[in-house]
Formats: C-alpha cells, sequence, structure tokens
C-alpha cells in the first residue's frame, strides 16, 4: 500500500504565505498595468519613512525596543525585513484589500451561481478569474465557463444582478479558453436623459445621448448622415425632435426640408418655421427632392468653379476675400441643409399607390445626396423601422455614417442595422439605444425633449399666423422658467453665426 507524505506543518505554513506573497505581487502587477493603485497615497506613506530613517528616528525606535545593538551588527537585515516592508505598506495594505475583495467576490459569485442554478450537469459553478475596470464606471468579470452555455447566464441576468448588487451591460463567452466574461457596472444607466440643448456650442453638432458618465455628441462635419434604427416605440420621433430643434437653434443658416408620411404627425412642431419645409404626400416628397437635386447641382458646380474642396472652404474663401457668403439672397445656398425623413420605408416601399418611376426619381435624389452631400453640406438624417435592403438602398446605407439603434425585434434586424446582434439585446426602455461610429459602439441613453418643451424653443421663430401664434401662446404657459433661459443662451447674433465657429 502506497504511503502518502503528509507536508509538515512548518512547510505548509511556507507554502501558504509564499502563495500570499504570490498574491500580491500579482495584485501590485495587475494594479500598475490598469493604474488603479492610489498612487499619491502610498508614495506620500513611502516619503514618510525616508523622513523618519533620514532623521535617524529610527535608531531612537531601536533603542526604545532595546534592539540597537542588533541593528548596528546587522543593517541589511533590519533593511530587508524592517524597512522594505514598512516603506512599502501603503502598496501591501492596497494589494491585500483587493484580495479581500475578490476572495468576497468569489465568495458572494458561487452563492449567486447556485441560487440562480447556474451549474453544469455534476453540480460546479463557474470559478472566479478576474476582475478589472474597463473604463470610469464599467468593469469586466472573467469567469471559468465549465461547459455551461451562454444562454444560461442570459437567462438569468436579473437573478444574478439582484444577487450581486451589479448591472450587468453583456456575457461574452470564449469556447475555446473556456471561460465567459461579464461587463458591468455598479451605476445604471440613466432611464431618462433631461436635456439641456445649451450643452451644445458648435452649429452642425447635436447630442446623440449620455452614458453613465458623460455625454456624446455628434457632428455631421465629421460624420455627415445619420441612420436611426428601431422598431416602434422605440424613441426615433423623438430623436429626430430634438436633433431638428437643437441644429435649427443653434445655426441660424440651416435650413431643413422634413419628409414626414405618417400623414404630418410627427413633424407638427416643425410647421410655420422659418428655414423649415415639411412634406407630407409622396407626391410633394417628389418635388422637393428635384430641388434638391438641382440644389445639390449647383452647389457642386460653384465649389468646383472656385476650386474649393467642399462648402466649408468655399466659405472660408468667399469671408477672405471680404464678401459674405451669408448675405441676404444666399444663405439657403451657402448655409447646412439637413434632409430628414421620419420612416424611409414609407417612400422607398412606394405606399400610397405612388408611380415606380417617382419612387426610383426620389431613390436617385436620395442615393445622389448620400454620395455627394458632405462635401455640398447637405446632410441626410434617415429614420426608419426596418433598415433592410428593400427598405434602404445599399449605398444609401453605406453612406450613413453614424447610426443610432433603438432595440431591434430580432437578431436578422439587429444584424442588419449594426452587423452583429446587439441591437436585439437592448433593454426595451424608450431612448435607450447604441450609437455607431466608426467601428465604435457605445450604449447610450438618447435625450428627451417633449412636443411642449420644443415648440416653447421654437415660439420666437414662428411666421406669425393667427392659429399659429394662438398655439404658441398656448404652449409658452406650459414651460418653465428654465426652458426660457436655455432660449436665452440659445439665439445666436448673426456676427456669431457668420464666423466660421464649427
Ligand atoms: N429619450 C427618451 N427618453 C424617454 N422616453 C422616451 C424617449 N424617446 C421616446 N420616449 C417615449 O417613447 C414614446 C415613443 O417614442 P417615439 O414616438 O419617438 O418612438 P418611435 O421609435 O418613433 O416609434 P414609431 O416607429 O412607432 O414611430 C414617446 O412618446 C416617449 O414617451
Ligand atoms: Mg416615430
Amino acid at each position: 500500500m502506497k504511503k502518502t507524505i503528509k507536508p509538515s506543518k512548518s512547510t505548509e505554513a511556507l507554502g501558504k504565505t509564499l502563495s500570499f506573497l504570490w498574491k500580491i505581487i500579482k495584485e501590485l502587477f495587475q494594479g500598475t498595468v490598469e493604474n488603479t493603485i492610489p498612487w499619491l497615497w502610498c508614495f506620500s506613506w513611502l516619503a514618510l519613512i525616508n523622513v523618519f530613517v533620514y532623521l535617524d528616528l529610527e535608531v531612537m525606535a531601536f533603542k526604545w525596543a532595546g534592539i540597537e545593538k542588533l541593528y548596528e551588527k546587522t543593517p541589511e537585515i533590519f533593511f530587508i525585513f524592517i524597512y522594505l516592508p514598512i516603506a512599502a505598506l501603503g502598496f501591501i495594505v492596497w494589494a491585500v484589500k483587493q484580495i479581500k475583495i475578490k476572495k468576497e467576490l468569489a465568495r458572494r459569485l458561487t452563492n449567486a451561481f447556485l441560487s440562480s442554478k447556474i451549474k453544469n450537469y455534476i453540480g460546479k459553478v463557474p470559478n472566479f478569474i478576474s476582475d478589472y475596470p474597463v473604463d470610469e464606471h464599467t468593469r469586466k468579470m472573467t469567469l471559468t465557463s465549465e461547459s455551461i452555455p451562454i444562454e444560461t447566464f442570459k437567462i438569468q441576468k436579473k437573478h444574478l444582478e439582484a444577487a450581486l448588487m451589479i448591472y450587468i451591460d453583456e456575457f461574452k463567452q470564449d469556447i475555446e479558453k473556456g471561460i465567459t466574461s461579464i461587463q458591468y457596472s455598479h451605476i445604471p444607466m440613466p432611464e431618462i436623459f433631461d436635456y439641456n440643448l445649451s450643452s451644445v456650442k458648435s452649429k452642425c453638432t447635436y447630442v446623440a445621448g449620455c452614458t453613465r458618465s458623460k455625454i456624446i455628441s455628434q457632428s455631421f462635419k465629421n460624420s455627415p448622415h445619420l441612420l436611426i434604427g428601431g422598431q416602434t416605440g422605440g424613441g426615433k420621433s423623438t430623436l429626430l425632435r430634438q436633433i431638428i430643434t437643437s441644429l435649427y437653434l443653434n445655426d441660424d443658416n440651416a435650413h431643413f426640408q422634413l419628409v414626414d408620411l405618417k400623414e404630418g404627425l410627427e413633424f407638427q412642431t416643425f410647421k410655420n418655421l422659418k428655414r423649415i419645409n415639411v412634406v407630407e404626400t409622396l407626391t410633394d416628397v417628389n418635388l422637393a427632392l428635384e430641388k434638391l437635386d438641382v440644389e445639390l447641382k449647383d452647389r457642386m458646380e460653384k465649389i468646383k468653379e472656385e476650386k474649393c474642396k467642399d462648402i466649408d472652404a468655399l466659405i472660408a474663401k468667399k469671408l477672405t476675400e471680404k464678401e459674405s457668403p451669408l448675405s441676404k439672397n444666399n444663405t439657403q445656398f451657402f448655409g447646412r441643409k439637413y434632409i430628414v425623413i421620419d420612416e424611409a420605408a414609407e417612400i422607398f416601399l412606394g405606399g400610397g399607390g405612388e408611380k415606380l418611376e417617382n419612387i426610383q426619381k426620389v431613390r436617385k435624389a436620395i442615393s445622389r445626396i448620400a454620395r455627394l452631400g458632405r462635401a455640398c453640406g447637405m446632410h441626410l438624417i434617415i429614420a426608419t423601422q426596418r433598415p433592410d435592403v428593400k427598405a434602404l438602398d445599399p449605398q444609401v446605407k453605406a453612406n450613413l455614417t453614424s447610426i443610432i439603434s433603438f432595440q431591434m425585434p430580432n437578431l436578422a434586424s439587429s444584424m442588419t442595422i449594426l452587423g452583429n446582434g446587439k441591437a436585439a439585446q437592448i433593454p426595451f426602455i424608450p431612448g435607450r439605444a447604441i450609437l455607431r461610429s466608426g467601428n465604435k459602439l457605445v450604449d447610450i441613453q438618447t435625450p428627451f425633449l417633449s412636443i411642449e418643451e420644443a415648440e416653447a424653443l421654437l415660439a420666437p421663430h414662428r411666421i406669425e399666423e393667427e392659429s399659429a401664434a394662438t398655439k404658441v401662446t398656448k404652449n409658452i404657459s406650459k414651460v418653465s422658467i428654465s426652458e426660457a433661459k436655455k432660449q436665452k443662451t440659445l439665439t445666436f447674433t448673426e456676427e456669431e453665426s457668420l464666423g466660421a465657429a464649427e
């Protein structure tokens, strides 16, 4: 019979000490890589100990303890076993605290997995591997998968959130490595983003939304066209309202062509306003786009004629020539133009029995703006419930460089808009969306601007009409004093808007 050799108590203690020291070194290494060590506190402690040694106070302390002779004989031993550990105490205390936090986390995780029945066929729960920050408010925890499919984690998301007191953003699994990662935060995403229009300073910039920690703005100068997708009730029209209001108020020379085929219901707020034209029938859309097509060609010709690369360069050139490009007659021509279409599928799928020939014309005009709009300062903002090839030309879609997607009903539609399944996983909270700008994806809560607030902000710009005036007076009374203040901050003088402040 084989005899198992039991390690002696001292070997066991040595093993434990070494393993603990190794854990401390690992924590310090990780803390350095992730820059999570409180450097100021740790180095302040180190400096304090050095001052103590510099003033020979340690000799007094050893004298008081009666070991000064020993200290004089073997100063190296004191240096290694007393000075170094004490001087590094700040770092050690921090590392030990991290070890404790992780131990506690591992314990809570095991309990949470057991109570939410996340275990494999032999009853084993995932093991904790690491936990590190992704950004200021988000962390990523890595666990062993233990052959538990990712769907099991997803089903138990709410249970895990409650048990661990965290907000989970996403689960990921690497089957080859056998690990599952959980991205989470201790701060919830806001469910309403109270929006202050005055936070936008630049003319062609709009606020796309806020994350847990910051406000995300986008500029039409950098990303010329925008696609907004999502199933009904997500917040597409509300976001359009906010973007149009903000662009309108921030730039006195911006012009808008709004297309609202939902019988004019969504863009009611923007009727009777200078610089905004709203069309509600396919025939009118056709006419409006024909005009825009001509304008696009005119702008292109002028830019070429003046040997400029785009409309901004042309405006800059005119300003240096002391010729104001934004004089009364050509503000429309030199200002930015936004073509906003709510529910694009209505146009592209040809509802209302419109002739195929007319639909083709509209498609072509939109396609040209998508391709050439950036240079001419003409921008497309398209909202649609279905961003597929039938409802949106692939060439147009390829040019819509920014995408904001609210919840999508299924994986296929999420793939269509974002190129991955994330839009189908967005919780159904009005205003909750994903912003894709370039290759970056950011979870956002879009700003909420109510119809009443938008109408009050736009009231000073209304074209005087008896009916419009009555409506406006009614709405002004609904608006708070703070909204009135906002209006003040937003009214640019012509001089300010003329300077190429963008
Ligand atoms: N950012 C937001 N924050 C809070 N609530 C919002 C937000 N956006 C929209 N909502 C709420 O959701 C409701 C539906 O929004 P909206 O009409 O904009 O959706 P939609 O995507 O345009 O829907 P549909 O496709 O049917 O037109 C709004 O009436 C509003 O109450
Ligand atoms: Mg809508």
